[in-house]
């Protein structure tokens, strides 16, 4: 072999190494770092996360999670798993993730702003845990969100503008909670019914079905508008 061959035949296989070894793949051990702090602060009483070790250094065989093909975490699926405990900001480093199944927890805290990077979210369902706090305003740079179901919590605060944006949205669920103030009704939520926003006593507006205060039920036109065009006799 030529000596220029030799090398990049050796380059090859260098490149090889790096994309296939799994401690030298930057990504995985981000998303590993991800789940093992999410992990750590968790209660588990029923051992759902056994598989979440980090000298598992690959995360796409740990029970309840999917990857694709570039092995880059996309679901992570723990409803109805008993877990208690908070979120990490870390999560926001799984920046492939499409589908966030938390739903029927017992969840508390906040939920992270971070999860506004989650770009590729397809599916975020935090339904019937105990968060508490505000909805997130970074929530709406999910622009391929479709489910959002963040019903049946102790949210408060107002519904922010931001979500209206997101223009895939086909399912949201902001019911029983303590949320408040007016709820958007244009973008994407003229799309939604109250059902959407049931039992959150403090909310107003059309979506609300129960007027604003201080908003008329029906808008006639302040006085100052309708000064009379004089009439040529
Ligand atoms: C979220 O995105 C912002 C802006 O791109 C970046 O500065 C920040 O570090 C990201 N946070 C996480 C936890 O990845
Ligand atoms: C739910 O979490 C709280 C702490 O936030 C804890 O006190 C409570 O025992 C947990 N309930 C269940 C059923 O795990
Ligand atoms: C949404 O993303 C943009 C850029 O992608 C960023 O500038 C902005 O701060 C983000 N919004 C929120 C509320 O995080
Ligand atoms: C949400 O709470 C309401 C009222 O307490 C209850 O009727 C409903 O079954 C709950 N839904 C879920 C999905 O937990
Ligand atoms: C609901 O939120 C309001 C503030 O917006 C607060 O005063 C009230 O105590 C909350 N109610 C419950 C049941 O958490």
């Amino acid at each position: 072999m030529a000596k220029a061959e030799q090398q990049v035949v050796l380059s090859r296989i260098l490149l090889l190494l790096l994309v296939f070894h799994p401690q030298v793949n930057g990504l995985s051990n981000t998303e590993v770092d991800a789940l093992y702090s999410l992990k750590s602060n968790l209660i588990d009483p029923d051992n759902v996360l056994q598989t979440w070790e980090p000298d598992n250094v690959n995360p796409c065989k740990w029970f309840h999670v999917t990857c694709n093909n570039e092995n880059s975490v996309i679901r992570i699926d723990l409803g109805h798993a008993s877990l208690s405990g908070h979120l990490v900001p870390q999560l926001g480093q799984l920046s492939n993730l499409q589908y966030l199944e938390l739903f029927g927890n017992n969840f508390s805290g906040v939920i992270p702003g971070v999860l506004g990077n989650l770009t590729n979210l397809v599916s975020l369902d935090l339904y019937s845990n105990n968060f508490n706090g505000a909805i997130p305003d970074s929530l709406g740079n999910l622009s391929k969100l479709r489910f959002l179901r963040l019903n049946n919590n102790s949210l408060s605060g107002s519904i922010p503008y931001s979500l209206t944006y997101i223009t895939s949205l086909q399912v949201l669920d902001l019911s029983n909670n303590n949320l408040s103030g007016e709820v958007p009704s244009s973008g994407s939520f003229a799309q939604f019914t109250p059902n959407s926003f049931a039992n959150n006593p403090l909310l107003c507006g059309t979506l609300a079905a129960k007027p604003c205060p201080g908003a008329p039920a029906f808008s006639p036109l302040p006085p100052y508008a309708v000064a009379p065009t004089p009439m040529s006799s």
